[in-house]
């Protein structure tokens, strides 16, 4: 079983909402539609993130088995008021169950994370219609994820037994950030390197159960990189770093990371720090920054016994879903 963890859609029929800066879609021909927030042009997207046949053709041509769908980023609507933002993540995720009506699409519902109590209530509105899990933004705002209110959320997650998969959104916004795709190649992997530090440093760890299942996008950004400056910093200062309980280290085993990181070298890395049994294809499909053909690279990884090619192909997923 070959299952993809990350991948985006966008459903052809989202309406017009007529909100000030709410991302909208011009649908160009049958094939094609770009991505407008204000007028401005974010993205060109065409039929293979809203056309269940082209998915299922595309997946079948990379040998994939089924996939986690999840909403691109950029709809969450964490910026605006809550009540708007519930009203986006019902379209979303009503449309997202009109694309996923075969069993290899696997739904990931949006909620408005900036209210707690709304986004629950959203999430299990879903999860009674048939979405299997979560897929939220790293921060809301100027709040990360050891937020009180998106831990209470995560904590909900944990008691439904729902998978959380972590993307990043909403990357900082300067003139040289704005350059060369700076805002995707340098600011996502920090937004999710300080996702994963927020999740630690924050005591999320030490407050919610075990039970939780979480995954990080991008292969956790530049977090395996980096974990030995982490873990020194939290000895050597911890006047100012030492807020979890526990060194870094220690919560490794508490959440997992897809394998889009393009490079062998990174894979093995990412391997031999998370463990075999937390790394789980991903690719970012249909998305350009994504990996084509899926599962590439840990098809040729040399490193990698059968077994642990088979876990991170799609085994670890399995779990992760809770599938049999
Ligand atoms: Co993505």
């Amino acid at each position: 079983m070959i299952l993809d963890v990350h991948t985006h859609y966008v459903p052809r029929g989202w309406p017009d909402l007529g909100w000030p800066g709410a991302p909208r879609l011009r649908v160009d021909s049958e094939r094609e539609a770009m991505i407008l927030v204000d007028s401005r042009e974010f993205r060109k997207i065409q039929d293979n993130c809203w056309s269940a046949d082209v998915r299922l053709a595309e997946m079948a041509a990379d040998g994939v088995d089924a996939q986690v769908v999840s909403p691109t980023p950029v709809f969450f609507g964490y910026e605006r008021p809550a009540e708007q933002a519930v009203r986006v993540a019902k379209i979303f995720n009503d449309l997202a169950l009109e694309i996923c009506t075969d069993d290899r699409l696997i739904p990931f519902c949006q909620v408005p994370l900036q209210d707690p109590d709304l986004a629950c209530a959203e999430l299990d509105r879903c999860l009674e219609q048939g979405h299997r899990g979560v897929e939220i933004g790293n921060h809301v705002g100027d709040r990360d994820l050891d937020d009180d209110g998106v831990v209470q959320f995560l904590q909900h997650c944990a008691a439904t037994g729902t998978p959380v998969f972590v993307h990043p959104w909403d990357m900082e916004s300067s003139p040289r950030l704005n350059r060369w795709m700076a805002q995707w190649l340098v600011g996502m992997p920090a937004e999710t390197h300080l996702s994963i530090l927020s999740m630690i440093l924050g005591g999320v760890f030490d407050r919610v159960p075990p039970s939780l299942k979480v995954c990080f996008a991008h292969g956790g950004g530049s977090f395996a990189f980096w974990l030995g400056r982490f873990e020194n910093a939290w000895h050597r200062r911890n006047d100012l770093v030492g807020v979890s309980e526990f060194p870094p280290s220690h919560y490794l085993d508490r959440f997992s990371v897809d394998s889009v990181v393009f490079d062998e070298r990174a894979l093995r890395l990412l391997v031999d720090t998370m463990g075999e049994e937390r790394v789980m294809l991903g690719s970012d499909y249909p998305y350009p920054l994504g990996e084509s053909p899926v599962g590439g690279l840990i098809r040729s990884a040399a490193f990698l016994s059968d077994e642990a090619r088979a876990r991170i192909l799609g085994g670890n997923a399995a779990v992760f879903l809770g599938k049999k």
